[in-house]
């Protein structure tokens, strides 16, 4: 059996510090900080160069565990200054493409920054993400949000209305749109998609569906289909086993759909 290697926790690595489900926190480890919860204080500098896994007492006596985070924590606990994709509708949507490393992506709009993080991740190390927005606050709020994850590299800015203006990139294997109207993003998204390849969009409501597919169908594409995924916590207690009764009930209609070249 080969011997295991500690992975051990340096300065600016993130970990999820985790005493339960209320309180957790993702935190990019540096020797000055200290965090407090009503269950008492953690010193970070008494973490640095533990193994993940470490179980410490807070100054209560309470344990907290040192995890690594998921990508999704990192989704979902990252600075937001807009709404952001959920896990749930980002991980049935990246497997309806055929993005993989290497990969060049364009997203609209950058937002947050959540799945520009994961793009830029599935890229790595020859891809490029080109994510646009026409907000440069929200560029400047993603940026730092991919900093912290250190998934910056792969990424290009493009501070860019591209409704009016369309992409400056070309040869695209995956467009990602997440926009209020993502029908006037779907032509400029012909222009620069490699025949066969796919479009993804997010929409809260049907009216924007509708609209969106009515006019991929006009534009080359096929294999239109629109999608929802249901996700539900199921809860393994002592008591009984049931699904939680909280949960998010709506994020997205999710729309996929494939261009084809004209014969
Ligand atoms: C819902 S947010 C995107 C959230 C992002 N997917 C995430 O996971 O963090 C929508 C973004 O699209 C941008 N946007 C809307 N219309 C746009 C357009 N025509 N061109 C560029 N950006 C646009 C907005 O400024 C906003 O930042």
């Amino acid at each position: 059996m080969p011997e295991k290697i500690p992975d051990l926790i340096r300065e600016k690595d993130l970990v999820l510090i985790y005493l339960d489900e209320k309180r957790n926190f993702l935190t990019q480890i540096q020797k000055g900080l200290k965090l407090s919860s009503d269950y008492g204080s953690i010193e970070i500098k008494d973490i640095i160069d533990k193994p993940f896994g470490y179980t410490g007492k807070t100054h209560l006596g309470h344990n907290f565990y040192c995890l690594k985070p998921s990508i999704s924590d990192m989704m979902m606990k990252l600075r937001r200054t807009t709404t952001i994709v959920y896990p749930k509708d980002l991980g049935y949507l990246l497997l309806a493409t055929s993005i993989q490393s290497g990969s060049r992506v364009v997203e609209v709009g950058t937002g947050s920054g959540a799945m520009t993080m994961v793009l830029s991740r599935l890229v790595a190390p020859d891809g490029k993400v080109f994510s646009y927005d026409r907000r440069p606050e929200f560029i400047e709020n993603a940026r730092m949000n991919l900093e912290k994850s250190k998934v910056l590299d792969g990424v290009e800015f493009r501070e860019r209305d591209v409704s009016k203006d369309g992409f400056v990139d070309d040869n695209i294997d995956a467009v990602f749109v997440d926009v209020p109207e993502p029908w006037d993003i779907v032509v400029h998204a012909s222009t620069v998609l490699k025949g066969g390849h796919h479009f993804v969009s997010w929409s809260p409501n049907v009216e924007q569906v509708r609209r969106t597919v009515e006019i991929l169908s006009h534009q080359s594409f096929i294999r239109i289909k629109v999608n929802e995924i249901l996700e539900r916590e199921l809860l393994v207690r002592e008591r009984g086993t049931r699904p939680s009764e909280r949960g998010i009930t709506h994020t997205a209609y999710l729309v996929q759909a494939q261009k084809v070249l004209p014969d």
